[in-house]
Order: structure tokens, then sequence, then C-alpha cells
């Protein structure tokens, strides 16, 4: 037995519980809205059913295969799978060096994500020497330096510290880089999957930083990881007093061994690298430790050859998801336009829309109240000429931050640099429908 292609559709139409009169005032109001091209935060959420109003309210439905017999048992895996129809919603990867397999980074679905929050299995992963498999029995957290009395920390002895649990975003400072030059033509989980957004749980630096009576001359802390490459940076102090978390779960869930189990650091806001996974010592101290991650890796080349170090805060950024190049649209007519806007300096205050390529902006509608350092995401309705088309997003944040274009960006740093490219992204629309960055 076939179910009919339009049947979960008809479906949920039907369980709309929207009368036929309320129906026809939305599609007045739909049409109305039309000549607008963009609709903006009011137009849009009248917009709620956008198509299928003249459905037959009562429509008959296949009895499909499924529903005709008992379905798998409970427990049927006991930790929870998606659906099998949704195998295509997976990390992936971009290049790995056969020299270095360890060093390397798989990149988070985002253009298939819903929301703000990035499943577990989903997150985006950079490692510079695999995954270390750690026993959370044997691990140590060791806080030394300049402190009072130096200690050695189980995991049990953190999980007694007073918890919190915080919604903030993770990017690494490479995320975008491959823009620099101009399009690069790839999706958007190649341009920004190095980017995801958990609930981190653990306990404030500054409670650890107390505990163990810091001595007020130490400007910076050593932050070092147990992996094969015992990843470090140099943290200031500030902001480990200020919202630095020392984090065991994420989501609800202790970490996953890729995102640092059993311990890691988490700087809101930061670039990703500095948030050290596997996290096993800290050292206090009057200046940075100039680590390899900070003198050879992780600075920004300028265009007079010079180096920026300690750039620490990612900034203003947003970028489009649904549609992005692999979507196609299917005709001219209604599209919800819906995207992620971040900033490493605070709340999300304001994201623009352009469906022309930036001559003209529309004010999306933002997700409930946005979260400090966490992803917002944006949504504004679209009628599709058939035409050609140029969508845009463009954030501003709390401090009045506004995201650049790329010539902005270029005419600031040059093109010598690899990190923190936040530039307003491009998403080319063919009559066809077809979506590419180009
Ligand atoms: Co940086």
């Amino acid at each position: 037995m076939q179910q009919r292609p339009d049947a979960g559709a008809a479906r949920a139409d039907a369980g709309l519980t929207q009368t036929p009169t309320q129906a026809h005032a939305g599609r007045r109001r739909a049409l109305k809205g039309m000549a607008a091209g963009l609709l903006g935060a009011a137009s849009s959420q009248a917009l709620a059913s956008p198509a299928r109003v003249d459905a037959d309210p009562a429509p008959a439905l296949d009895i499909a295969p499924w529903s005709l017999r008992q379905g798998e048992p409970v427990l049927w895996h006991p930790y929870g799978q998606p659906s099998s129809h949704e195998r295509d919603v997976v990390r992936r990867s971009v290049t790995l060096k056969a020299a270095t397999p360890g060093a390397a980074s798989s990149l988070a679905p985002l253009h298939k994500l819903y929301g703000t929050i990035t499943p577990n299995g989903l997150v985006f992963e950079r490692h510079h020497a695999g995954i270390p498999l750690i026993d959370p029995d044997a691990h140590r957290l060791a806080l030394h330096g300049l402190v009072k009395s130096p200690r050695v920390f189980t995991m049990d002895d953190l999980l007694r510290f007073p918890s919190v649990s915080r919604i903030h975003f993770l990017e690494c400072s490479g995320n975008t880089g491959r823009e620099w030059n101009g399009p690069s033509g790839q999706p958007v989980q190649v341009t920004h999957g190095l980017l995801s957004c958990c609930e981190w749980t653990g306990v404030p630096l500054s409670t650890l930083l107390d505990e163990v009576g810091y001595d007020r001359e130490a400007k910076w802390i050593l932050a070092e990881g147990a992996d094969g490459a015992a990843m470090s940076r140099s943290i200031p102090i500030r902001k480990a007093l200020d919202d630095a978390l020392i984090v065991y779960a994420q989501n609800g869930e202790r970490l996953r061994p890729e995102n640092g189990y059993p311990l890691r650091l988490f700087l809101p806001g930061f670039e990703g690298n500095m948030s050290i996974k596997w996290l096993r010592r800290l050292k206090l101290g009057r200046e940075p430790f100039m680590t390899r991650e900070e003198t050879s890796k992780y600075t920004d080349l300028m265009p007079d050859g010079r180096a920026d170090q300690f750039t620490f805060v990612m900034e203003t950024k947003s970028v489009i998801l649904q549609p992005s190049p692999g979507y196609r649209l299917r005709g001219a007519g209604f599209y919800e336009i819906s995207g992620i806007a971040w900033s490493g300096r605070g709340r999300i205050r304001q994201v623009d829309v352009s469906t022309d390529g930036g001559r003209s902006w529309q004010r999306a509608r933002l997700d409930g109240d946005p979260l400090n350092r966490a992803l917002t995401r944006f949504r504004i309705g679209w009628q599709w000429d058939g035409g050609p088309a140029r969508l845009q997003s463009r954030a501003v944040d709390e401090t009045g931050e506004v995201q650049p274009t790329r010539e902005q960006l270029v005419a600031r740093r040059g093109v010598n640099s690899t990190y923190h490219y936040n530039g307003i992204q491009s998403w080319k629309v063919d009559p066809s429908g077809e979506l590419s960055n180009a």
C-alpha cells in the first residue's frame, strides 16, 4: 500500500485548529503581503499557514503499513537515535592531512538544524591530536602557580562545587575563513559549520580561584589539555573571574569525548580553541605564557606584515541557513528566510535581511529574548517573484557593533589572515530556484 505523497501535509493541515473563515483571512493577508516582497515582523506572523488554506478540511487518508501493526518496543534504542530518514543530517570533515590525522575538524550541518541548540552528536569538532579517551576516575585538574594553596581536584571534587548551566555559542576562530578571498562556492555547512550552541553546565572558574586563594599579582592563567597535543592557551584573569566555566556537561548530559570529556574550560564569546578540552591544568602567572597556539598558530597576519596576538572575541555575525546552497526553491511564492546571529560581545539586538544583495534591508523578527553570547534565531517572510535574487543577513549586537561587508573587513584587515572572518554572507538565487555561494 502506498501513501499519497501529500498525505503528511494534508494531515498537518487537518490538525490545525483553523476555521475556514480564519484561513481565508490569513490568505488575504498573505496576498496583500505579496506586493511588499520581504514580509516584516508584523505581516509574516499573519502567515502562520502560508499555503494549502483551501485544502479539504477532512481529507481521506490512506492507511499506511505502519498504522496496521505494533511498532518497535520501548528501549528499541536505550540511547535514542534519529529516524533513519534523517541519516544525511551529519557532521562532515573537510581536509584530513595524512601526516597529522589527529589535527582535524568536522562541521555541524547548520542548514539542517532548527532553533538554536546544537544536538550533542552534531556539535562541531576541532582536535589537534585526536580524541583522548579519558577515564574520569583517573582524571585530575591541577590549579597552581600564583595561588595560596595549590590543589589537585578529582572529578568528584569538582562535582561537589555549586554549579550553573548557561546557553552559549562556541565558534572556531577559523570559521568562515575560506570567504576572505571572495565567495568560496561552498555550502553553509562548510563555510560556517565550525559553530555550535549548547547549554553548558559546570563550576564558575571564579569559584575555584577563590577556593585556592589566587594572588592579586596574577594576570594570566595557562590552561592545558590532557590530549596528545597538550593544547594550551593563556587566559586573561579578567575573563576567568568574569564568566569562565569549568564544564562537565552539555545539553543535559556529560560532555562527549570529542567535546572534552570529562572536563573542559569554557570561555563565552571567545574563540573556540581557548576553551581548552580535556582540561588538566590551570597555572596562574603575571605574563601570558606564549604557548605554541598563541605565537605560531592563532594570530592574525595584518596587511603590513605584523601579526595581532591575543584576539579573543568572536565578532558580530549572522548567516541565512534556510534557504541556502543545496536548497532549491520550487517556484515563485512564499518562503520563510531563517538563520542565526551571534556576538561574542553580548546579545544580538537586531538582524536585517536583504533579498537584493544589500541595496535594501528589512528588519527580521527574533525568536524570544536574545541570550548573552548565544545563537539567536531570526526569521522573515519573503514572496519570491521568481527572478534573480541575492539573500543576505546583517546582525547588530547590543554594543552597536554592526556585521561588516566583506569589503569593509578586507579594507580594515587585508586578506592575509585566516581567523575572525565575520563578513556578511551572500546566497545567490537563480530563476531556476537553485541557490549558490557565488
Ligand atoms: Co584570535
